[in-house]
């Protein structure tokens, strides 16, 4: 495991939801209740970007079939996807996102 800068601070606030590839491992960003959180890029239901998603309150919406996964935990909130994504540790420092991975 080992914290990497992930984005700006600033820009992850601006798009609120956006995506950063750290190290090849594709990564979903949050900006949500003035923290930064982070989950796997790819949604466990098919293949979707859930950074291409829609952002609503702490939770994103996959933009293939609509399943809901809170950002904070990764659990499910709707199917059709049943498995938990996978999410990470995040902090800022500075200017900085850093995502532990
Ligand atoms: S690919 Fe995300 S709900 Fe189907």
């Amino acid at each position: 495991m080992a914290w990497t800068r992930a984005a700006s601070v600033a820009e992850v606030k601006e798009r609120g939801v956006m995506d950063a590839d750290i190290g090849g491992e594709e990564i979903a960003l949050y900006w949500v209740d003035e923290a930064v959180y982070a989950t796997h890029n790819v949604c466990t239901h098919a293949f979707a970007r859930l950074s291409e998603g829609f952002l609503e309150g702490d939770c994103i919406e996959c933009p293939i079939h609509q399943a809901v996964f809170n950002v904070k935990t990764g659990e499910v909130v709707a199917p059709p996807a049943y498995t938990a994504v996978k999410t990470y540790p995040c902090r800022i420092e500075g200017d900085d996102v850093l995502v532990d991975i």
